[in-house]
C-alpha cells in the first residue's frame, strides 16, 4: 500500500511535525508514504519522492516543510485535473493526505466530491481560521513571536514615551491580533470583525497619556478596517493594502494618522512572515503529530472527504465540507477579554 502526503498553501511551523507524524505511523505497519513536492502542483508535474523512515529524522524541530509548498489550485484548469489523476494512478496511490489551509482543503474537498479521489485533511495555518476545529497548528507559534515581539516594544516605546501600532498577520481574522494582543498586554487590538473609529483610538491614547501612562502598544491585524463613518484611508491607500491574497500596510496608515490627531510620537512595526519562521512551539508539534496520526488512521478508516481536528481535547474526523464552507471567524468572547484591557 502506498499514501501521498502533500502541503499546500502558505507554510507554518508544524508541517514537517505533521510529515513525520505520518510517515513513523506509516511505516509501522510497512506503508509506503509518497511525498508530493509543492503542493498540488508537484501531483500535476509528478514531482514526488519516497518519504522514508530516514527521510524525516531530525525534522521535527525544523520550521517550514521539507516537501515545500504552493498557492497552486489545480481546479482552474482541466488539464491540470487530468495529468493529477494519471499521476495519481502512476504511483497506485490509496490515499492522500492535504495539509493546508482554506484554499489546499477546498480543492481537497471538490477533487473528492467531484472526481472522488481518496483524500483526507489536515488543517495548518497561523490564521487559526478553518472551521471545525478549534485550533489549526501554527497559530500558537505565531502568536508566541507576537507575544515576544510586543515584550520586546514594550521597553523600548516606555522609554521613548511612544505608541508602537505592531501590525500582524491573520488574513480575514482577527485571531492572531487578539490572543497576541492579550498575551502582550496591549492597549489596543484592532481586528478586522470589528472595523475601528479612529477617533475612540486616539481618545484611549490621549487618555492614557493623561492617567500618566506615556507609552502604547495597538496591535493591528493586516486586514482591519476603519468604520466607514471615519473612513481615514485614500482611495489608493485602500487599494494598496487590502489587496486581494496580499494584505500589508494599515498599519503605517493608522500610525501616520494616529500621529497626526494626537500629537504622540508613533512607530510602527510590521512583523510580517516573521510570524510564519522557525521552529514550531511544543504545542503545535504536538498537536501536528497528532493529526499526523489521526489522518493515517482516517485512510485505514476510508474516511475520505474529511478532516483531523481538534474538539476540545480531543481529535476526532470532521467533514471537510464543514471546515471550508466559511472563514472562522475571531471568537466574540476573546475579543471581550481584550477589550477589557483598551485604554
Ligand atoms: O495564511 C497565512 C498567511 O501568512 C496570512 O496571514 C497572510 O495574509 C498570507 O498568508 C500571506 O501570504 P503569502 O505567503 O502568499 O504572501
Amino acid at each position: 500500500m502506498r499514501i501521498g502526503v502533500l502541503t499546500g498553501g502558505g507554510d507554518c511551523p508544524g508541517l514537517n511535525a505533521a510529515i513525520r507524524a505520518i510517515v513513523r505511523r506509516a511505516s509501522a505497519d510497512s506503508v509506503d508514504v509518497l511525498g508530493i513536492r509543492n503542493g498540488w502542483l508537484g501531483l500535476v508535474e509528478n514531482d514526488c519522492l519516497e518519504l522514508t523512515r530516514s527521510a524525516v529524522i531530525g525534522i521535527l524541530p525544523r520550521g517550514g516543510t521539507i516537501l515545500g509548498t504552493s498557492r497552486f489550485n489545480p481546479l482552474k484548469d482541466e488539464q491540470s485535473v487530468v495529468r493529477l489523476k494519471e499521476n495519481w494512478e502512476t504511483h497506485k496511490l490509496s490515499g492522500l493526505v492535504v495539509v493546508g489551509g482554506e484554499g489546499s482543503l477546498s480543492a481537497a474537498r471538490d477533487l473528492w466530491r467531484d472526481h472522488q479521489l481518496q483524500i483526507v485533511g489536515i488543517p495548518k495555518t497561523i490564521d487559526n481560521d478553518i472551521c471545525g476545529t478549534d485550533f489549526t497548528f501554527g497559530f500558537d507559534t505565531a502568536v508566541s513571536i507576537v507575544t515576544d515581539a510586543i515584550d520586546r516594544l514594550h521597553s523600548t516605546a516606555e522609554s521613548h514615551h511612544r505608541v508602537m501600532v505592531v501590525e500582524v498577520m491573520g488574513r480575514h481574522t482577527g485571531w492572531i491580533a487578539a490572543y497576541g494582543g492579550i498575551a502582550g498586554g496591549a492597549d489596543v487590538v484592532l481586528v478586522p470583525e470589528h472595523p475601528f473609529r479612529i477617533s475612540r483610538v486616539c481618545d484611549l491614547l490621549e487618555h492614557r497619556k493623561k492617567d500618566g501612562h506615556l507609552f502604547s502598544i495597538v496591535v493591528v491585524a493586516e486586514d482591519a478596517h476603519p468604520h466607514p463613518d471615519e473612513a481615514f484611508l485614500t482611495e489608493d491607500q485602500s487599494n494598496a493594502i487590502y489587496r486581494h491574497n496580499r494584505l500589508g500596510g494599515i498599519g503605517e496608515a493608522l500610525a501616520a494618522e494616529i500621529e497626526r490627531c494626537t500629537d504622540i510620537q508613533t512607530r510602527v512595526t510590521k512583523l510580517g512572515y516573521v510570524q510564519r519562521g522557525g521552529s514550531p512551539t511544543p504545542f503545535d508539534r504536538i498537536l501536528a503529530t497528532r493529526f499526523g496520526i489521526k489522518a493515517y488512521e482516517m485512510i485505514q478508516e476510508g474516511r475520505w472527504g474529511q478532516m483531523a481536528a481538534l474538539r476540545g481535547t480531543r481529535i476526532m474526523a470532521v467533514p471537510l465540507d464543514d471546515a471550508v464552507h466559511d472563514l472562522k471567524r475571531l471568537d466574540e468572547e476573546i475579543y471581550r477579554v481584550a477589550e477589557v484591557f483598551f485604554g
